[in-house]
């Protein structure tokens, strides 16, 4: 299976450093993308989407949203429907990340709805799950990360048509842009759990991958643990060079 590299550039990258990051390293995303093993994927903010798709548009990089509207259709102001993302071109989408969770107060339930309207418009949905440093530290990760999969994994094995495939991005709060990487053990349980769930209650293909200070120096580490089938990045992802060690790693 492809080794996926997704990059969440939040709302770091204004539309014209969007535009000019795609512009400069055109060329080196292209001799990137080239390697079969790999999926490069770009989720830059909503209004650099249609932008980077057009330029990226003959070569194997990918362009995601970060959110999407749980909505089909309607008055709902400052929402973006999937059917939207998927004419822009995107192929991806991020939902249940825990920033969106947080400061849009993005629940279970949306996420589910949310995933619905992804795969009725073949984007591939990356479901970001992860506990606080509190669910950690009082041991309720499993019981967490069960709750936030639940209904997300009911909808995929209910969806009627032929989805591919569909993406569970673990990142522990606590790892987020903190610098903090779990112990590869820890990782190694989460991953084994998360591949086991997954596979108990659908029959479509998925990738499991890591986000939370990936940086060049613990992506190869991190990436050859059992499972773990890509990385989701964030502050390493906004400079090519850091970007592209991390991609180069040998895994
Ligand atoms: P950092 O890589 O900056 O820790 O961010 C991780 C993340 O939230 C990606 O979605």
């Amino acid at each position: 299976m492809k080794k996926l590299f997704v990059a969440n550039w939040k709302m770091q990258k204004t539309f014209d450093a969007s535009r000019a990051f795609a512009c400069t390293y055109l060329e080196n995303f292209k001799l990137l993308g080239q390697s079969e093993h790999r999926q490069i994927v770009l989720c830059p903010s909503f209004p650099a989407l249609s932008n980077l798709n057009q330029s990226f548009k003959e070569t194997n990089i990918k362009v995601g949203a970060q959110t999407v509207s749980r909505h089909n259709k309607g008055a709902y102001t400052g929402q973006v429907s999937a059917q939207s993302l998927a004419e822009a071109g995107c192929a991806y989408c991020i939902i249940g990340h825990s920033e969106t969770r947080k400061y849009q107060h993005e629940s279970n339930i949306d996420i589910e709805h949310k995933c619905k309207e992804l795969l009725k418009h073949n984007v591939t949905p990356i479901i970001c799950v992860g506990e606080s440093r509190k669910n950690f530290e009082q041991q309720q990760t499993f019981e967490i990360l069960e709750e936030q999969l639940a209904l997300v994994l009911q909808a995929i094995a209910d969806h009627n048509h032929d989805i591919e495939h569909f993406v569970i991005a673990y990142e522990p709060l606590w790892a987020i842009g903190t610098g903090v990487v779990p112990e590869y053990t820890y990782l190694e349980q989460i991953f084994t759990w998360l591949y086991k769930e997954c596979t108990k209650h659908t029959q479509t293909s998925f990738s499991l991958i890591y986000g939370g200070s990936v940086d060049a120096t613990n992506a190869q580490d991190i990436l050859n643990i059992a499972h773990i089938n890509g990385l989701l990045i964030g502050g390493a992802s906004l400079d090519f060079d850091s970007f592209s060690a991390i991609i180069n790693t040998d895994y």
